[in-house]
C-alpha cells in the first residue's frame, strides 16, 4: 500500500493528537522535586499540576476539552452565562487557542483531582474516567491507601457525580475547609467568580430568572485554593474577578505565588481580570510572584501580558510593589522558589551538546 492509500482522517488524528503526546506526562513523572521546593506545570487555561518533594501530585482544573468547532446555527443558548450576562444571542466565537499539552489517559498517578468551579473549561470527564477506571490510589494522613479523591465546591461535586464518579470519592469543600494530602495542605477560600453567579442550572428558554434575586450560593459554586507546600504557599484564584476581599486573604495567609485569570474582555463582558486587576490582586494578596493565566485559551479573550508588564513598571516604584509578575507558557515548568527571580518563561531550547560530536558540513567557517 502506498502512503496515500494508508492515510485516513482517523489515523491522522491519532498520530497528531494530543499535540504534545506524552512528552509532558513523561517530564512530570521524571521530575525529582528538591527538598524545600514545589514544581508546577501549566496545563492551559487555569489547569495546573503541582508536585512536591514528598511525592504529592495534585491537579487543579485539569481540562481536556475545546470550544467552538463549527459555526452551527450561529446561536448561543438563551440561558448561557454569557447570554445571561449581556443579553447577546449570537454564538460566542471561543475557539481553543492552545495545544493539548497533556494526555489525560497516560497519567499514571495523582493524589487528588481538584476543581475551582464547574464551568466546562475547568473540569474533565475524560480525566475523571481515567482516574476511576485505572483504580488510582493515594494515601491518607495516616498513610493508609485510599482511592484518589475528587475535591471541589458543591456544584463541581454534583457534576462529577452526574458523570459517574462515586459519591464516596468526592469531597465537597467550602471556604475555610482544609485537607491534608502527603506533604501539602489545601485550604479552600472564597471565590469571586461573579460569572458563576449569573450561571443558571438550566440553559434554554426555561432558564431560571435571576432578575431581582439576591444570590447567596457563591460558596456552593466556586472556591479559590491556597495550596501549602514545602516550597511555598500557592494561591489559585480559579476564575475569580477582582475583589476587595483579596486583601483579607492576603492578611490571613502568607502567599508566595498567586495565579489570576487574565483576559481581554470583549465589549459587553466582565469575565476576566484586566491588567490593572492582576496588579491590584497581587498587591492585595501580598504575594511575591503573580502569574496571569487563562488568557491563553480562548481566541476571543486572548490578551497581551506586556500590558501587565508596562503597568507594573509604571506603578511599582510609586506604590512600592513587593511582587513581580512572571509570564509563563502553557506546558512550561516553574519551580518555586528556585525560579523566583525569573520574569518570563521560554521552553527549553535544546542543542546544549553542540560541538560535542563532529560536525558534518563542507568547511568550518560555512555557518
Ligand atoms: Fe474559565
Amino acid at each position: 500500500m502506498s502512503k496515500i492509500d494508508e492515510i485516513t482522517r482517523e489515523n491522522w488524528i491519532m498520530s497528531t493528537f494530543p499535540e504534545w503526546g506524552t512528552w509532558l506526562n513523561e517530564e512530570i513523572e521524571n521530575e525529582e522535586v528538591k527538598p524545600g521546593t514545589v514544581a508546577m506545570w501549566w496545563l492551559g487555561c487555569t489547569g495546573m499540576w503541582f508536585k512536591t518533594p514528598g511525592g504529592c501530585n495534585i491537579t487543579v482544573d485539569l481540562w481536556c476539552g475545546n470550544g467552538k468547532r463549527s459555526h452551527g446555527d450561529g446561536k448561543m443558548k438563551v440561558g448561557h452565562q454569557m447570554a445571561n450576562m449581556c443579553g447577546a444571542r449570537a454564538m460566542q466565537p471561543n475557539l481553543r487557542a492552545v495545544p493539548f499539552v497533556i494526555d489525560p489517559f497516560a497519567i499514571k498517578g495523582v493524589d487528588a483531582v481538584l476543581a475551582t468551579h464547574y464551568h466546562q473549561d475547568h473540569m474533565s470527564a475524560e480525566y475523571a474516567a481515567h482516574v476511576i477506571k485505572s483504580g488510582m490510589m493515594t494515601t491518607d494522613e495516616n498513610g493508609k491507601e485510599i482511592p484518589v479523591p475528587f475535591i471541589g465546591p458543591k456544584k463541581s461535586v454534583e457534576l462529577w457525580e452526574k458523570w459517574g464518579v462515586p459519591a464516596d470519592r468526592c469531597i465537597t469543600v467550602r471556604p475555610g475547609d482544609s485537607i491534608k494530602i502527603k506533604d501539602i495542605e489545601i485550604i479552600a477560600l472564597d471565590s469571586f467568580d461573579r460569572t458563576c453567579i449569573v450561571t443558571t442550572d438550566s440553559q434554554g428558554e426555561d432558564r431560571e430568572e435571576l432578575t431581582g434575586k439576591c444570590p447567596t450560593d457563591m460558596d456552593d459554586k466556586a472556591v479559590n485554593y491556597l495550596i501549602k507546600t514545602p516550597g511555598g504557599n500557592i494561591y489559585h484564584s480559579g476564575d475569580s474577578h477582582y475583589s476587595i476581599y483579596f486583601a483579607k486573604h492576603g492578611k490571613d495567609y502568607d502567599i508566595d505565588v498567586a495565579f489570576g485569570s487574565y483576559g481581554e474582555n470583549p465589549v459587553g463582558m466582565q469575565d476576566k481580570m484586566t491588567s490593572v486587576d492582576i496588579l491590584r490582586m497581587a498587591e492585595a494578596l501580598r504575594c511575591k510572584v503573580v502569574v496571569p493565566i487563562h488568557y491563553d485559551v480562548w481566541t476571543n479573550f486572548m490578551a497581551d501580558v506586556n500590558e501587565i508588564n508596562v503597568l507594573y513598571h509604571m506603578k511599582k516604584d510609586r506604590l512600592g510593589y513587593e511582587f513581580h509578575p512572571f509570564f509563563w507558557e502553557v506546558g512550561g515548568k516553574y519551580v518555586y522558589p528556585t525560579d523566583k527571580e525569573k520574569r518570563a518563561y521560554h521552553h527549553r531550547r535544546g542543542f546544549e551538546d553542540c560541538f560535542e560530536a563532529p560536525q558534518n558540513i563542507p568547511f568550518r567557517s560555512l555557518l
